[in-house]
Parts: structure tokens; C-alpha cells; sequence
């Protein structure tokens, strides 16, 4: 009997970790395609967005990481959305997350809002959290009113954003709402890939 249980679970084992290995794979193929028009000499930005302010939530740096390269393109103000409770990235932090989008409960956030009025342009970007905007991202818009600022979000995720940019949409008050881009976390070999990506979106913004 506990032969067969264990056959079982090499079973399991092995297909879990031959559907994982397909799956990276996939998504590095893509990867490699989407960031292929991007490799080559340094694009620059050519004209200036104004007063430009780029928000963004962060919990293991990658959208801090765009947010920061936009600003510095830019040459905005950065402002961090902050949450009143320490996440920890325990296993259970992934079904508190399920459950929140849900109930429709996001977590408590910290510090003024920002003054949107002072802006041209406000770039928002958050981290995809089970196919949609993480929740303090999703508390940021339910506290924020944009004023009719030029608003452009942008996302980072492993490979999926799912519905974030229609979601983010919905939730955006009084937003006039530009066109976004979406980051997939990638390997430090495309940096100035990445740099160049932001760089054309950038430009055509300004088009
Ligand atoms: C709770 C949770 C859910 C996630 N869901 C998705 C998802 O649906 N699709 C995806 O591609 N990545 C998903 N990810 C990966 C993150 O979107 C990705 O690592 C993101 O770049 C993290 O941003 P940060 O480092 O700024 O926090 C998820 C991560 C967490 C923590």
C-alpha cells in the first residue's frame, strides 16, 4: 500500500515539475520575442511630459524598479503608496490576497494623498496580484480622484497581467486615461532592453 502512495507522489512530483519547466520555458520564449524590438542602441526621449508624478506600490522592487526608470526619463516626482500593515510573504499572504479581492476589502494605507492638481501626467503602476491590480494598489484608487490629470498605468507581473488594465479603468476617477504598458519581470540581460521599451512608449505618449 504505502508503495503505491509513494509511486503516486513521484508521479505527481514529476509532472509538476516537468508542467513548471514547460511553463517557464513558454514564458521565456515570449520574453525573448516581445523585448526583440527593443534590443539595440539606447533610444532617448525626445520632448518633455511637464510636471510629471509617477506613483507606484511595490512589494519585492520590480515596479518600484519601472516607477523609478520612468522617473528618471521623466524627470518626475515619485511617490511610494504605503500599506498600515507589514505584508509578509508567508503562503497564507496569497489566500489573504484572494479573499480581500473578493470581499472587495482592501488593506489600510498610510500617508497623504498625493496633489494631482500639480501634475501634466501621473503614471500609476502596480504589481499583478492574481490576475488583477494588488489590493493596496486597488485601495489607492478607491481613495483617489484624479482631477482630469492624464493618467497612465502601467504593470508589473510574472508573465500574466490578466484583467488589470480593464480593472484599473473601471476603478479610475475622473482619470483622462492615456495609453499603458505592462513589464514582465525579465532577466538583468534585458535592462537596457527594458530601458528602451520604456523609452518608445514614452515617446509615443508624447505623440
Ligand atoms: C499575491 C500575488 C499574486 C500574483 N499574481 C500574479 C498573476 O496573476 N500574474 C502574474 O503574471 N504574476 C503574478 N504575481 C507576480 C507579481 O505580479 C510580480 O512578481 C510583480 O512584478 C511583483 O512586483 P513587485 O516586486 O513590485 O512587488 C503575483 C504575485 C503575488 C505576490
Amino acid at each position: 500500500m504505502f508503495k503505491y502512495l509513494l509511486y503516486g507522489l513521484v508521479v505527481i512530483v514529476t509532472a509538476g515539475l516537468f508542467a513548471t519547466t514547460w511553463h517557464l520555458y513558454k514564458v521565456a520564449q515570449k520574453n525573448k520575442k516581445e523585448m526583440a524590438p527593443y534590443q539595440g542602441e539606447a533610444v532617448s526621449v525626445d520632448g518633455s511630459f511637464g510636471k510629471v508624478l509617477v506613483v507606484y506600490y511595490s512589494l519585492t522592487g520590480h515596479t518600484k524598479d519601472i516607477a523609478e526608470r520612468i522617473a528618471s526619463k521623466t524627470q518626475a516626482d515619485l511617490y511610494e503608496i504605503k500599506t498600515a500593515d507589514k505584508i509578509d510573504t508567508t503562503p497564507w499572504f496569497y489566500l489573504k490576497v484572494r479573499s480581500q479581492l473578493k470581499n472587495g476589502k482592501y488593506p489600510a494605507l498610510i500617508g497623504d494623498m498625493p496633489d494631482f492638481l500639480k501634475y501634466d501626467w501621473v503614471f500609476v503602476g502596480f504589481p499583478v496580484w492574481w490576475y488583477t491590480a494588488a489590493t493596496p494598489g486597488l485601495s489607492f484608487l478607491e481613495k483617489a480622484d484624479f482631477k482630469g490629470r492624464k493618467v497612465v498605468p502601467f504593470s508589473t507581473q510574472g508573465s500574466n497581467p490578466g484583467t488589470f488594465f480593464k480593472d484599473f479603468a473601471a476603478r479610475a476617477k475622473n482619470a483622462d486615461l492615456q495609453p499603458y504598458a505592462s513589464f514582465n519581470n525579465l532577466p538583468e540581460k534585458y535592462n537596457a532592453a527594458v530601458d528602451n521599451k520604456i523609452a518608445v512608449w514614452l515617446n509615443n505618449l508624447l505623440k
